[in-house]
């Protein structure tokens, strides 16, 4: 059986754990496949809202496994704190979450000198979550890291204790004001680490290949979003991982061939948060609008997300690395009651129209061209079927289908469960 694939086509924060938690009831296993706790996936149902870090969106659902994939790396104190919340909610995770043993930890001193390089950069800096992603996958790619595996054999401390001192003298290198107490913060990760060693270590890849042959379904859940690719993203600005469709092969040990379909979640218009260009980024009341009524504060640190029209150049050039084959809309309901809504369709890029992404998208060397649509006054929230939906949403919908050449198979009209419409 094919292994199914989500992920974000934007800048993150698309809505990609709802989804998962919708389609779960499909699959047998959920499997994260890269990024760490710099994500923040929410879900909302009962009335009440869930967000998860590190901890696969399907976790909520029973009898369905949920598996940290080797290419996350994991926090022990944020997965603690995940799995204590999960437990005051009733889910018990002991028989149904599993951790691939070649997934990277990020020590404590990988915080510290996130902070400390982001603070060097100064206003050059990423905007980073400061969760210590980017010097976690820098051990992993320079032979350095610390692997969940480590931590069952008997030398692991020796291993711990050579990398977090290098780690120090890389803080003092920096020269940069960073208060820590490493003691406490060591307490408190080693206590952590006792919580995890209670969870189920797999060998990810085997797991994955038994799966499969046994014929179960599988989905994999990306984090973050494509244009935060580290190799196809708005680099530098981006994270440490490939959060496109590549990525789940690294990340999980998924054979190529083994991918069936490749789900692709963007909103109705456009958010980032941090810093890094963002082309169609608005200024004025709109973008503000775009902010409050979607409530774009960030999951994982609060900060507020930039926002902006839809951009299908980005957009386009994210369904093509990915090979997305069926589209799904988030937060349509954002955009009711705009009088004019807009779309980039393409840039002027020295002095030329083209429809592809170019090496640089900062706005000194690129200007938007938008087409404009009519808004719709309707309120979607309660809407339980497309036939429902204002003409001009019908519009908007069939334009973007027609420029991108996908279906858009979903089309999520507010943040439960519930408010999911299936297109026909
Ligand atoms: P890092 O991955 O925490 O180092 O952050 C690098 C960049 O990616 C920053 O601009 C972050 O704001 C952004 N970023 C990281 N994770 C997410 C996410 O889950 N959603 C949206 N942006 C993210």
């Amino acid at each position: 059986m094919a292994v199914d694939l989500l992920l974000g086509l934007q800048w993150g924060d698309e809505g990609k754990g709802k989804i998962v938690d919708v389609l779960t009831s499909k699959y047998d296993v959920i499997a994260r496949f890269q990024g760490g706790p710099n994500a923040g996936h929410t879900l909302v149902f009962n009335g009440e809202k869930h967000v998860l870090h590190t901890i696969p969106s399907g976790i909520f659902h029973e009898n369905k496994k949920n598996l940290v994939g080797n290419g996350v790396v994991i926090d022990p104190v944020i997965f603690k704190k995940e799995l204590d919340k999960l437990a005051a909610n009733g889910v018990d995770c002991k028989s149904t979450l599993l951790i691939s043993r070649k997934a990277h930890l990020i020590l404590p001193t990988h915080r510290l000198l996130d902070a400390a390089s982001e603070t060097s950069k100064g206003k050059a800096k990423i905007g980073s979550t400061l969760k210590g992603i980017g010097p976690t996958y820098m051990d992993k790619t320079g032979r350095n890291g610390i692997r969940v595996g480590d931590i069952e054999l008997s030398n692991w401390k020796e291993k711990y204790n050579a990398l977090a001192k290098k780690h120090q003298s890389m803080i003092d290198f920096y020269n940069v004001n960073i208060q820590y107490d490493l003691e406490e913060l060591e307490n408190e990760f080693f206590e952590a680490i006792n919580v995890l060693k209670t969870l189920t270590f797999i060998d990810s890849e085997e797991y994955i290949y038994q799966a499969k042959v046994k014929g179960k379904s599988i989905l994999a859940e990306g984090a973050q979003g494509s244009l935060l690719d580290i190799d196809f993203g708005t680099y530098p600005f981006v994270t440490s991982s490939n959060t496109t469709a590549a990525g789940a092969c690294t990340g999980l040990g998924i054979a190529p061939s083994d991918i069936g379909e490749v789900f692709g979640i963007f909103k109705a218009y456009t958010t980032r948060v941090g810093s890094g260009p963002f082309p169609t980024e608005l200024f004025d009341d709109i973008g503000k609008t775009m902010g409050v009524v979607g409530h774009e504060f960030g999951a994982t640190t609060g900060r507020s997300r930039r926002c902006g029209w839809l951009d299908l150049v980005a957009l386009r050039y994210a369904c093509q690395i990915n090979g997305v084959t069926q589209l799904m809309m988030m937060k349509g309901d954002v955009l009711s009651g705009f009088e004019t809504l807009k779309v980039c369709t393409a840039y002027t890029y020295k002095n030329q129209t083209i429809t592809h992404l170019p090496y640089s998208i900062e706005p000194t060397d690129i200007t938007p061209i938008y087409t404009a649509f009519k808004g719709w006054k309707e309120d979607l929230t309660q809407m339980q079927n497309e036939s429902e939906f204002p003409e001009a949403l019908n519009t908007y919908i069939s334009f973007l289908e027609k420029e991108l050449n996908i279906p858009i198979k979903i089309v999520s009209v507010g943040p439960d469960r519930r408010q999911t419409i299936f297109r026909v």
